[in-house]
């Protein structure tokens, strides 16, 4: 319901923002206009304090933004609800993860190896340690339009090929601790090939639309200049200027938008519980 104490406000330098005064759980369509306003404008947002947001409430407002994922990971789903990921370094009582401990510990952009990527991600704090475990957002509008006119021209009409499968081999042969997918869930998920720069949907602006975590070439260039240019647009990508770092308190639900958004999750102690809620809601093939 409108309360009239509705707030954004910015956070970073030119994404992040917080909103307060709304309840998720129970949001009239005044509110869920300015939370979709927000999210568009500052590409990821945290709002603030819903003590009561159920799994089915998360469910129910997540689905207002479009169809929901159901992840690949089955065994980490909670129970009864597979519409959310848990993340989470909590054991169940015969000593098993319930979620997945080191969710996302590199740049990128969720799920980009599938032909629709994720639009945008949820998660909801319903446990944190009292500190560090922040996560890092990367602006890719700004990515791009930091890019000198030669390379923006270059990169134009090119695609890559984002592939979890290839990406997760890389990163476990680097020593990453990623989890682990069966055969039968690696046949499901075949590289992709998506534009390199991207234009968002709703915004109409362009973004760029490659990440370490996923993409594994450019097509049409050889390997040496396909791994020199990514490489040029990953360390433009993640310019500190680029960056805003959410520090999480408990009941915030960060929304973020993975068409012009990269994030980055960071370490914490693991003496301490840190449990969370994942949504994703399904986008449009890039273009
Ligand atoms: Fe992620």
């Amino acid at each position: 319901m409108a309360t009239g104490t509705e707030q954004v406000r910015l956070l970073g330098r030119s994404i992040g923002a917080e909103v307060v005064g709304v309840d998720l759980a129970e949001l009239d369509e005044n509110d869920f206009v300015l939370v979709h306003r927000a999210l568009l404008d500052y590409g990821v947002i945290a709002v603030r304090d819903q003590t009561n947001l159920t799994p089915e409430a998360q469910i129910a407002f997540s689905r207002r933004l479009g169809d929901l994922e159901i992840h690949v990971a089955a065994h980490f789903l909670l129970p009864g609800h597979p519409e959310i990921l848990q993340i989470s370094n909590k054991k169940s009582a015969d000593g098993a993860a319930v979620g997945f401990e080191e969710a996302g510990r590199y740049w990128h952009s969720d799920i980009s190896y599938v032909e629709r990527p994720a639009m945008c991600s949820l998660l909801y704090a319903l446990e944190i340690p009292p500190s560090d475990g922040d996560t890092m957002f990367a602006d890719m509008y700004a990515a791009y339009d930091g890019l000198d006119g030669a390379t923006q021209k270059r990169i134009a009409d090119l695609t890559a090929v984002h592939s979890y499968a290839a990406s997760f081999a890389g990163e476990t042969a680097a020593g990453a601790n990623r989890a682990t997918l069966t055969d039968d869930q690696k046949a499901m998920l075949p590289e992709v090939v998506h534009p390199v720069v991207r234009s968002h949907p709703e915004t109409g602006r362009k973004a760029l639309f490659v990440n370490p975590g996923f993409t594994t070439r450019i097509v049409g260039l050889s390997d040496d200049d396909s791994r020199s240019l990514l490489g040029a647009l990953f360390k433009a990508s993640v310019h500190s200027q680029n960056i805003y770092t959410h520090k999480w308190r408990r009941h915030d639900l960060v929304i973020w938008d993975n068409r012009c958004l990269m994030h980055h999750a960071t370490p914490y102690d693991s003496s301490y519980i840190r449990h969370m809620h994942r949504t994703t809601v399904i986008g449009d093939r890039p273009v």
